[in-house]
């Protein structure tokens, strides 16, 4: 007996009066018979402890003090004309992207994922993406940057445009209204734009961003943005591992879809991406800055490529690549990222619980 009618994955249909009660095999990632109001019982712990993860880790950009920040930047010889260049093209893409990233999760991830427990960890995201959205308003009105420059760069920097057009092709149809999964090409157009979102975006899309700017502040320059960086970096470290989590868990239960074709498309699609991204590495550090450069960066993206790649079960694309920044797998580590933000962590904990006693 079906617990809903099988056009219900929205959640907000007829009540079905006469249903049996859910049972937990009747659950899935896609496509799901069970109601999608009801949470428990649970089937799927890893995403409920993302949820709690994500949870836990909450935090503001105006938390962060941008004193030194406002008076390094306003000060003539604080920076660089090449860093100051670096900084303004990697706001610049961030400005819009988190905006791209939480308009396909609200409009086109959720709408498709018929799981309560992974519709409770992206409503979680959602509002993550909305606080990373927010710290690119501060930034701009703590540094007074030009905010028509930095939210037009999406679409005035080349190397922006082609990486947000290469991505917006995969969500396109998917917040179609006419659109539905069911049937093998519907679900790999929506595998293509979690592949394209949680693993090529957020996955490595991000990285060259991070590590420009964490590069910064590791030589003590904009550390206060240094700091929501590492912050944004902590939230997107779940947000991609969530997304993993959600394509392996779909192959397992649908691995018809997994074809021999669709890998090597999806191999096609990662190879592409870490072009654009090197292209964006170009346009952001012509000339490059102290400890990093367009090269470095390039070398840098074939690692994060072979490893996403292997994460959703693929052959490396670039056996040889060796990581040209160590200290970016230190911050992106989780068990050292949590002793990193421990304090923090500890603070929120403890602040954040009532205690009854
Ligand atoms: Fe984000
Ligand atoms: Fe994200």
């Amino acid at each position: 007996m079906t617990s809903v009618s099988e056009s219900d994955t929205t959640g907000l249909g007829e009540i079905q009066r006469d249903a049996a009660r859910v049972n937990v095999d009747d659950k899935a990632m896609i496509n799901a018979r069970a109601d999608v109001n009801q949470l428990l019982p649970l089937k799927y712990r890893w995403a409920w402890d993302k949820y709690l993860a994500a949870c836990n880790n909450h935090w503001m950009p105006t938390e962060v003090a941008m004193q030194a920040d406002i008076a390094l930047w306003k000060s003539r010889d604080g920076l660089t004309e090449d860093e100051r260049l670096t900084l303004k093209r990697n706001l610049g893409f961030f400005a819009t992207a988190e905006s791209l990233v939480a308009n396909n999760i609200v409009l086109a991830v959720y709408r498709h994922l018929t799981n309560p427990e992974c519709r409770q960890y992206l409503l979680r995201q959602a509002f993550e993406e909305a606080v990373h959205t927010h710290t690119f308003q501060y930034i701009c009105e703590s540094l007074g940057l030009d905010e028509g420059e930095l939210f037009n760069m999406y679409r005035e920097i080349p190397s922006i445009t082609e990486k947000d057009a290469w991505a917006l092709r995969y969500t396109q149809n998917l917040e179609d209204p006419d659109f539905a999964t069911g049937t093998p090409e519907a679900d790999q157009a929506f595998l293509r734009d979690l592949v394209a979102f949680y693993v090529v975006f957020e996955g490595m899309w991000f990285y060259t961003g991070f590590a420009q700017i964490l590069s910064l502040g590791r030589r003590n320059k904009m550390v206060g943005i240094a700091e929501q960086y590492q912050y944004i970096l902590r939230d997107e470290s779940i947000h991609l591992n969530f997304g993993i989590d959600v394509i392996n868990q779909i192959k397992i239960e649908n691995p018809h879809l997994w074809t021999e074709e669709f890998q090597a498309e999806v191999r096609t699609m990662l190879a592409e991406a870490c072009e654009l991204e090197v292209a964006y590495g170009r346009e952001t550090m012509p000339r490059g800055i102290l400890g990093l450069n367009a090269e470095l960066c390039e070398q840098y993206m074939h690692v994060i490529t072979n490893r996403r790649a292997e994460q959703i079960g693929l052959a490396p694309l670039f056996p040889e690549a060796e990581n040209p920044f160590p200290w970016m797998s230190e911050m992106m580590d989780l068990k050292k990222e949590k002793n990193f933000f421990e304090t923090r962590v500890i603070e929120y904990q403890t602040g954040g619980g009532l205690d009854w006693d």
